[in-house]
């Protein structure tokens, strides 16, 4: 595929973010010997290079309650390098959907000779390994682990860790496009194949979230997208000094990390996870506040942000779910350490405006977990791998 350089590059301590990159050719062709032209503001990534950065990714689509066709269309766009896994946190009870997901997910390895993992996020054997192994950072009162996306998606980073691989992606379920599934993975690849540290993100801007009211009109932003990297970029310049709109994916629940990356960072719950990598990156690797970590912060942090062509068309979830996203993305802002007085009031007028808060009233203060540490994470192998492949028996393994 073919994308454009990094043209611009803005630095915030040992953080480099770089401005958004455009999706030119979503198929360069083979890969030529010899170049014949040497064209600087644009990068050929060979199909190999791809390949080789997808071999080391598992996809974790994290799931509750979606319809199983949107479902099955997700997965049949996860390129086939790449390890699919799936967190589910739908019904069991009325309607055992889990075991539809599941069914239709060994079908699927299995007429496409593949390997995929599934697990519910309410698994009690889950649950019990984890506290045996120290860890009791995402279990609720019931002990079991919580609803919530992030806390799907830190089971998936468990899982992906146990799996040995080297990055990690994340995408929806309600996605109605599986070529956009297919671009987001060679995306996520693109970015690490030019990754200069082994701590890296790639995050996704969708060219166009299409709306259907009278017609189709084929949207750029969203509500909430904006407000938040409006916020986000002036938690930047308030430390910098410099105005800067270099955030244009503050929401974006498509992105990938490395595990490197990913092992070190401290998480929020449910939809402030995405805005929170952010600020615990600013937080961690700013050079504003006591480093987070040393190797990290000596080989620096790259944040890349690449621009699509497909458009992203999901579920819709009405407007009082938009105030549900808004409302703890913007809290881990204003709660952050590095939020400055002018901030806090940009996000508190944004929230009144939106009527997301009342005058007076503040967002929630994001609950933060980490994955856990090394030794922890070899007993909850110890303990959970068996089973997990036994689960998946029908799914490759
Ligand atoms: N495992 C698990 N557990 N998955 C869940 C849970 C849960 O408790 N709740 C929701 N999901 C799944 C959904 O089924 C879907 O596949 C995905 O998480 C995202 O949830 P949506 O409800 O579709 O979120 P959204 O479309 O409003 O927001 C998406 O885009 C935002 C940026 O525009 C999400 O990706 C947000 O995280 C993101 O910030
Ligand atoms: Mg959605």
């Amino acid at each position: 595929m073919r994308i454009e350089s990094p043209r611009y590059t803005e630095r915030f301590g040992s953080v480099r973010i770089n401005d958004v990159q455009e999706v030119l050719e979503l198929d360069s062709g083979r890969a030529k010997e010899l170049p014949l032209e040497e064209n600087i503001a644009v990068l050929k990534i060979e199909e190999d290079t791809i390949k080789d950065f997808e071999e080391k990714m598992a996809i974790v689509i994290p799931t509750r309650d979606e319809k199983l066709k949107l479902f099955e269309g997700v997965i049949s766009g996860v390129p086939h390098e790449c390890l699919i896994i799936v967190v589910s946190n739908s019904e069991r009870k009325r309607v055992d959907r889990f075991k539809m997901e599941k069914d239709t997910l060994s079908q699927f390895c299995h007429f496409t000779r593949r390997k995929a993992l599934i697990i519910h996020q309410k698994d009690p054997i889950l649950a019990q390994a984890m506290p045996e192994a120290g860890y009791t950072d995402l279990l609720g009162e019931d002990g079991l682990v919580r609803d919530g996306k992030a806390e799907g998606m830190m089971i998936a980073m468990l899982i992906a860790m146990m799996a040995k691989k080297e990055y990690v992606g994340f995408i929806d379920a309600d996605n109605y496009f599986p070529g956009s599934v297919w671009e987001y993975v060679r995306c996520y690849a693109a970015g690490f194949s030019i990754a200069k540290s082994p701590y890296a993100m790639v995050r996704i801007l969708w060219r166009y979230k299409p709306k259907i009211s009278a017609g189709m009109f084929f949207k750029k932003w969203g509500r909430v997208s904006e407000i938040t990297n409006r916020c986000m970029n002036s938690l930047i310049s308030s430390k910098t000094g410099f105005e800067t709109e270099i955030i244009k994916t503050g929401n974006a629940g498509e992105h990938a990390m490395s595990l490197r990356l990913a092992e070190i960072l401290p998480y929020a719950s449910g939809y402030a996870v995405e805005p929170q990598e952010l600020v615990s990156i600013f937080e961690g690797f700013g050079g504003v506040l006591p480093l987070a970590h040393q190797t990290a912060a000596k080989h620096g942090v790259e944040v890349f942000q690449l621009e699509t062509r497909n458009p992203h068309l999901h579920e819709e979830r009405g407007s009082e779910h938009l105030q549900e996203m808004l409302l703890p993305g913007l809290g881990s802002i204003y709660h952050s350490r590095l939020c400055a007085a002018e901030t806090r009031e940009l996000i508190l007028n944004e929230l009144i405006q939106q009527n997301a808060l009342k005058p007076g009233e503040k967002p929630p203060k994001p609950q933060l977990s980490y994955l856990p540490k090394k030794a922890n994470l070899q007993k909850f192998t110890e303990d959970m791998e068996e089973y997990l492949m036994g689960l998946n028996s029908e799914t490759g393994h």
